[in-house]
């Protein structure tokens, strides 16, 4: 049968009805890459496992929560949706909200979002509004404008969005056959790690793993609000996803960290972009910075990890949003010669 997107497939643990028009552009689903390369690389004597989210319809883990909210805000009768966003969220929110003929605004951080990601919130239509103000302060802006006009929040303080996300959790339970040991994720807002834990309690409770993860949440040092325990007022980071300094899931974030046992930690930019190189080179997988920060969490913990653990890292959005962070950071130069190919074979060393 046609995979129908993950409100169809697990609809008795979401909060949807046999008469709700689900929007979905056949989100989730997405591949659970068995990473021996890399473990093999930090002599890791481990199951790595890459949860690729990249592959979703605009490219991150943001159309599990968003097929959710838009669904919802469309049955609940809004006209509009709006979002803050350093980016995915609002690639995701603008598509949704085409595909439901909602009115969609985003506001964005100016001059800190990926091109790949304005270009898709421009393409599917959205009204990009680019703020002078970070992503703390657009998120703050659209919470107010929320609650005075008739627009539907889809950030992830909306429910509907943790709803969507937890999904996440489902599907790595479901392949591995079990919850793994160590679930590594980046944090910015921390909605993501709030879902997925949700996700791991709701399938263990109901008796389908035998075991929790543990929570290995990383920030980025230059917004690592949650790791110093005070909001940071000007955060900085290469990774712009995760550019946050007071993150709206705090409190969830930190009970998932403890109540799993796990732990929030950060890594330098330096070693983002070693992990964005490294995962690209050994394993053929591009994700975006933010998205690399879990497998430098991991290269940075990995004294700490039991042998024979199953791992879990999520990349949470595709590298092709970022592309200028790409080629300023790609190992391998693009090398030039003429079109004769004398020439092309003697570059090439032959
Ligand atoms: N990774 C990527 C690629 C993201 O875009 C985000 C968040 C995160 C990780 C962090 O997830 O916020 O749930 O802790 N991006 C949001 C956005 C803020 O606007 O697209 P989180």
């Amino acid at each position: 049968m046609r995979y129908n997107g993950l409100i169809d497939k697990y609809r008795e643990y979401l909060p949807v009805s046999d008469s709700t028009e689900i929007i979905t552009l056949c989100e989730g689903n997405t591949p659970l890459i068995k990473a021996d390369n890399l473990a093999r690389k930090l002599e890791l004597d481990c199951e790595i496992y890459l949860k690729y989210e990249g592959s979703n319809p605009t490219g991150s883990f943001k159309d599990r929560g968003m097929t959710m909210a838009v669904t919802k805000a469309k049955e609940e009768g809004s006209h509009a949706i709006i979002c803050a966003s350093t980016g995915n969220t609002s690639a995701a929110a603008a598509a949704y909200g085409a595909k439901a003929g909602l009115k969609t605004y985003v506001l964005i951080p100016d001059g800190y979002i990926a091109l790949g990601k304005l270009s898709q919130a421009m393409m599917y239509g959205a009204r990009v509004i680019a703020i002078n103000g970070n992503f703390d302060n657009a998120l703050d802006a659209v919470r107010e404008i929320s609650k005075n006009y008739p627009i539907t929040l889809v950030n992830s303080v909306n429910p509907y969005r943790i709803e969507g996300q937890k999904t996440g959790a489902f599907e790595i339970v479901e392949a591995l056959g079990d919850a793994p040991d160590y679930h590594f994720i980046p944090v910015g807002n921390a909605g993501n790690i709030t879902a997925y834990w949700k996700g791991y309690k709701e399938f263990f409770n109901l008796g389908k793993s035998k075991q929790l993860p543990k929570m290995m949440g990383i920030q980025a040092e230059g917004s690592a609000a949650i790791v110093k325990g005070h909001k940071i007022d000007a955060p900085q980071t290469i990774a712009t996803a995760i550019r946050i300094g007071n993150p709206a899931s705090w409190k969830q974030a930190e009970a998932a960290r403890d109540e799993s046992k796990g732990t929030i930690d950060m890594v330098s930019d330096e070693k983002i972009i070693e992990a964005y190189n490294l995962l690209a080179s050994t394993e053929g997988v591009l994700a975006e910075p933010a998205s690399c920060a879990p497998v430098a969490g991991l290269i940075k913990l990995k004294d700490t990890i039991k042998p024979k653990s199953k791992i879990v890292c999520i990349l949470t959005g595709n590298g092709l949003k970022d592309p200028d962070c790409a080629i300023k950071y790609a190992k391998s130069p693009v090398e030039k010669t003429t079109s004769d190919i004398k020439d092309i074979v003697k570059l090439m060393g032959l």
